[in-house]
C-alpha cells in the first residue's frame, strides 16, 4: 500500500464517482471473476476472530523474540546483534501485510479487532489509518489502470529508478512522515483531500497528532535514557526492513499489463517457501485477494485451491518473479510496449458468476402472512422476486424485477428483506458480497449497509441504499406496494 501516488476521487463531490443507482449492470461486473460456487465463496469469506489471533499473536510474539534478543545483544556489545536486529527488522518490514489485511477489515469478525490491527500497523509503517484505508480502496476499484489507481507503483516501461524506489523505499519513509506532519496541522496535500471525505478530516489529523507525539516520545526517552536504543528498535526497522517489503510490492503488478478488467492479466500470484507465506499474510495469492477481497488471509490458500485452473501458473518464487520483471525491463528498452505474455489458461475468457436473475425483484422486514395481499392485486412479472427457498439463511441473492435489481437478503433468524443491489460507494454488486447478521457486506471494499434501514455502517460505505418493502405470501417474497395515497405523498413506490 501507498499513499503518496498523485490520484483523484473519494471526495463526495468527485465527478468520476458513477451515480448511485446508476442504469446498467454495476461497474464491476467488467472485472472477470472466477467461476466459484455461492456457497464455497459464503463459506470461505466467513470471519472468526480465533484464526487471526492466532496469527497476530504469533507474529508479534516472534517479533518481541528477535527485539528483546536485540537489546540484549545490544546491552553486552555482541556483533550478533546484527543478525538478530536484522531478523527482527525482516520481521517487522511485514507489519505492512497485516496492516493491509486490516484495510479490508478481513482478519477479525469484530471491527474493533480490526481497527487496533490497522492503528497498530500504520504506526509501525508511518502511515495515518483512515487515508491508507480510503487509498488502498481506490487500488482495488482502479487496479492497474494507470492515472486512476492510487497505488500504481511501478509503471510501464520500467525504469531502473521506479525500481529501485520501490525496492529501497527511498522516498517512503519521507513522504509518509511529511503527510503526518501536514495531516497534524490540519493541511492535508491534495492528494488526501481527494482520496478522503470531508467529514473524515479531523479523525486523520488526531490520529496524525498522536502518531507525531508517540514518535516524538520515543526520541525523547533516547534523550532522557541517552541511549539511540529506542529509535533504533521502533523507528529505524521501517527503514531497515523496507527492502524486503518493497520487493514483494513490485512483484506484485510489476511487468503485467495496464488497463485490463481482469486481474489474471495485471496482477501476479507467486508460491513462495512456508515461512514466507505465513509472513506476508498469503498475499502471494495475490490474484484471488483482487478478485475476492472480502476472503480473508487465512482462507487464501483455500480459495486458491478451488479457482487456480481458472488462474495463471503462480510464478514459482520471489527470485522468479525479478526475473520476469528485469526481463521485461530489458525487452522495455528496445519495445516500450512489451509486457509478459499473458498466461491465462484457454477457454477460461469469460467464464463469471452471474447471481443476477433475469426476471423477479427485493428489501425490509418480510412477515409471513398469506393474507395480506389478494393474489388479484399482484403483478407477478415485477413484484414476486422469488421463493424464499431461493435464498438459503444467512444469504443474500440478486434479483431483477422490472429493470431494478434487488438483493433479496435471509437472516439468520429468517426475517427477509430488500435492497438496491448496487452499492452507493462505487458500483458493485451487493449480491455478490455477504451477509453478517443484519448487514450486508460488499464484495468490492467491504463496506456495509444495515439492511433493514439501508443505513451505511462502515467505510468506505457512507450514503445509504434504498431499501425495499417486501413481505412473504405463499412461500414467495414479494414487492409490498405501498398504498396508492401514500405512493402520492411519498413518490418511492418501489418497482
Ligand atoms: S463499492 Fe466500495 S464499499 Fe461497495
Amino acid at each position: 500500500m501507498d499513499s503518496t501516488v498523485s490520484y483523484r476521487e473519494q471526495s463526495p463531490t468527485d465527478p468520476t464517482r458513477p451515480p448511485a443507482a446508476a442504469p446498467g449492470p454495476p461497474e464491476s461486473d467488467r472485472w472477470f471473476k472466477a467461476t466459484l460456487p455461492r456457497e464455497t465463496l459464503t463459506r470461505l469469506s466467513r470471519r472468526t476472530d480465533s484464526e487471526a489471533l492466532r496469527r497476530i499473536t504469533a507474529y508479534f510474539a516472534l517479533l518481541g523474540s528477535f527485539g528483546a534478543v536485540s537489546v540484549l545483544l545490544w546491552i553486552v556489545g555482541s556483533w550478533w546483534f546484527l543478525a538478530t536486529y536484522g531478523a527482527y527488522c525482516l520481521v517487522w518490514s511485514f507489519s505492512n501485510a497485516t496492516g493491509h489485511e486490516a484495510c479490508h477489515y478481513t482478519p477479525f469478525r469484530r471491527l474493533w479487532l480490526n481497527n487496533a490491527l490497522l492503528y497498530t500497523n500504520s504506526w509501525m509503517q508511518n502511515w495515518e489509518p483512515v487515508t491508507v484505508r480510503w487509498v488502498h480502496a481506490r487500488h482495488h476499484t482502479y487496479t492497474s489502470i494507470v492515472g486512476a489507481d492510487a497505488e500504481y507503483l511501478l509503471p510501464n516501461p520500467i525504469k531502473r529508478r521506479d525500481l529501485a524506489n520501490l525496492v529501497l523505499g527511498s522516498n517512503h519513509f519521507w513522504n509518509y512522515n511529511k503527510e503526518l506532519v501536514q495531516l497534524a496541522f490540519k493541511r492535508p496535500n491534495d492528494t488526501i483531500r481527494e482520496a478522503v471525505p470531508v467529514d473524515d478530516l479531523p479523525l486523520t489529523a488526531r490520529n496524525a497528532r498522536v502518531f507525531l507525539f508517540l514518535y516524538a516520545s520515543v526520541i525523547g526517552s533516547c534523550l532522557v535514557l541517552w541511549t539511540p536504543l529506542p529509535v533504533v528498535m521502533l523507528m529505524l526497522p521501517r527503514v531497515v526492513g523496507e527492502p524486503m517489503h518493497g520487493l514483494l510490492r513490485a512483484l506484485q503488478h510489476g511487468g503485467l499489463e495496464t488497463e485490463a478488467a481482469d486481474h489474471r492479466r495485471t496482477t501476479r500470484s507467486m508460491y513462495v517457501s512456508r515461512p514466507l507465506q505465513w509472513l506476508y499474510c498469503n498475499m502471494n495469492f495475490h490474484i484471488e485477494h483482487h478478485m475476492y477481497p472480502m476472503v480473508p488471509f487465512h482462507a487464501l490458500p483455500a480459495l486458491h485451491s478451488e479457482i487456480k485452473d481458472q488462474l495463471p501458473e503462480p510464478t514459482r518464487g520471489v527470485r522468479a518473479g525479478m526475473v520476469e520483471i528485469v526481463t521485461t525491463m530489458r525487452r522495455q528498452r528496445t519495445d516500450p510496449d512489451y509486457r509478459l505474455p499473458s498466461r491465462v489458461p484457454v477457454g477460461t475468457g469469460q467464464q463469471t458468476e452471474r447471481r443476477l436473475r433475469a426476471g423477479p425483484a427485493a428489501v425490509s422486514p418480510a412477515r409471513v402472512d398469506s393474507a395480506a395481499v389478494s393474489p388479484a392485486t399482484i403483478d407477478t412479472a415485477v413484484d414476486v422476486l422469488c421463493d424464499v427457498e431461493d435464498v438459503p439463511l444467512g444469504d443474500v441473492v440478486g434479483v431483477e424485477r422490472g429493470g431494478v435489481r434487488y438483493a433479496v437478503c435471509r437472516t439468520a433468524d429468517g426475517a427477509v428483506y430488500a435492497v438496491d443491489d448496487t452499492c452507493t460507494h462505487h458500483s458493485a454488486r451487493l449480491s455478490e458480497g455477504v451477509l453478517v447478521g443484519c448487514e450486508i457486506e460488499c464484495p468490492m471494499h467491504q463496506g456495509r449497509f444495515d439492511v433493514t434501514s439501508g443505513q451505511a455502517t462502515r467505510r468506505p460505505a457512507r450514503e445509504p441504499l434504498a431499501t425495499h418493502p417486501v413481505e412473504v405470501v405463499a412461500g414467495q417474497i414479494r414487492l409490498r406496494r405501498p398504498p396508492p395515497d401514500f405512493a402520492d405523498d411519498h413518490g418511492t413506490a418501489p418497482g
